[in-house]
């Protein structure tokens, strides 16, 4: 009754692809999940989509933190720190040949006993064991084509809930929208709720007015997409004003151009709304500015990654300099701040200075280094730390 072969639709060399299900790994035909899971028979799960370019993640911090912000609304606790999801996301790049993918990772509630909507912690005292499953697959960047044509936006009403916010599994309301649109002939719906524009059906929707690059604010009403925070960069770095604001449907139609960004798709321009010429109906000036800049950004990071790999060894002993304002307990407190990411080899203080004035401080720390990747997360906690001021 159970068919244990390739499901139909999976070629030979999408069955043998390796994934990574509850702590296995092996080809996808065999990787099977019980139907009294919560994620197949509710969508009660969360997912993430993190692209990686020169076989490593693209802006892997920022996915990490949207993941556990996923998590915690849902109250699902898969028992893996930031450290393993680090390296679960490394593991299945380096699995796979392709120099750039994009990786796939899912968490569900697991499997249940009796079908009931309240989860099984509720209503049974047990905990839930999540379901974590996770694949890689080739990045196909944008097309020329697209990039110079632009893509074709349909408007339909926004029917989704109220926690868009939420990567969740549950994606009718989004996998609706697609539909529509393609069955209508265009690559992505943009959604509208009470006059207001939210997002694409799998995508940030942005909009150029007076030459500012503006995107609806932050809200449960749509998705904090991780480009929204590298685009903000990316805005800045080349002259363009950047607003996070309401966007009416006639600011959406007076547009003088309309964007979209997603993980896979990065930047495109949408040419034509509902049909209609969006400006002069070609790729406009924001656009051309910020895919220039997001294609520097990959190389940039394709390069870093280069570079470091080739200059050092791993595991090597790494020092990190720290500087803020004078306080007691300013180095051990960083130590402290990177337990996590240190896991095995605490970071030892090596030094500590305090500047001609007494007013700052500065102090090394000695990091065992296992990866290019942890030594990245590591200097994102310490650029965000409160205390920080310079991370060198
Ligand atoms: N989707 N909004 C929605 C509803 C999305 O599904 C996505 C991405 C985004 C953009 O977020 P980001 O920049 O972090 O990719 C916004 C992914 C790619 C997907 O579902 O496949």
């Amino acid at each position: 009754m159970i068919p244990f072969e390739p499901p139909e639709g999976y070629d030979a060399q999408l069955a043998q692809r390796i994934c990574y299900l509850n702590g296995h790994w092996g080809p996808l035909a065999e990787a099977y999940v019980p139907v009294l899971d919560r994620g197949f028979l509710f969508g009660d799960g969360i997912y993430e989509v993190v692209p990686a370019y020169g076989r490593r993640p693209f802006e892997e911090e920022a996915h990490l933190d949207r993941l556990e912000r996923s998590l915690a609304a849902l109250d699902l606790h898969p028992g893996k720190t930031r450290a393993e999801w680090r390296a679960l996301i490394q593991e299945l790049i380096d699995r796979h040949p392709w120099e750039d993918q994009f990786v796939y990772l899912q968490v569900s509630r697991g499997v249940v006993a009796k079908r009931d909507h309240a989860a099984p912690e509720l209503t049974t005292g047990r905990p839930a064991h999540c379901t974590v499953w996770a694949m890689s697959s080739p990045l196909s960047r944008p097309s020329d084509a697209q990039r110079s044509e632009g893509l074709r936006g349909l408007t339909m009403p926004d029917l989704r809930w109220q926690r868009c916010d939420i990567k969740s599994i549950a994606l009718l309301g989004n996998t609706m929208a697609r539909g529509a649109a393609v069955a209508a002939g265009a690559d992505e719906a943009i959604l509208l709720r009470d006059g207001h524009l939210t997002e694409g059906a799998a995508s940030n929707i942005w909009v150029v007015i007076d030459g500012v690059l503006c995107a609806p604010p932050k809200s449960g009403l749509l998705l904090e997409g991780i480009r929204l925070g590298l685009m903000e960069r990316l805005a800045r770095s080349s002259g363009l004003g950047f607003e996070r604001r309401p966007i009416s449907e006639a600011e959406l139609r007076a547009a003088s151009e309309i964007l979209m960004t997603s993980a896979t798709k990065e930047v495109l321009p949408i040419c034509h709304l509902d049909g209609q010429p969006v400006g002069s109906g070609r790729p406009g000036p924001v656009f051309e500015s910020l895919r220039i800049a997001y294609d520097a950004a990959i190389e940039a990071h394709r390069e870093h990654h280069e570079q470091t790999n080739a200059l050092f060894a791993f595991p090597c002993d790494f020092p990190i300099k720290v500087m803020g304002a004078k306080r007691d307990g300013f180095a051990e407190g960083l130590c402290d701040a990177i337990r996590d990411l240190t896991a095995g080899h605490p970071a030892q203080v090596a030094e500590v200075r305090e500047s001609a004035g007494g007013k700052y401080q500065s102090a090394t720390l000695s990091v065992r280094a296992m990866s290019k990747a942890q030594l990245d997360a590591i200097y994102h906690r310490l650029t965000g730390h409160p205390w920080v001021k310079l991370v060198l």
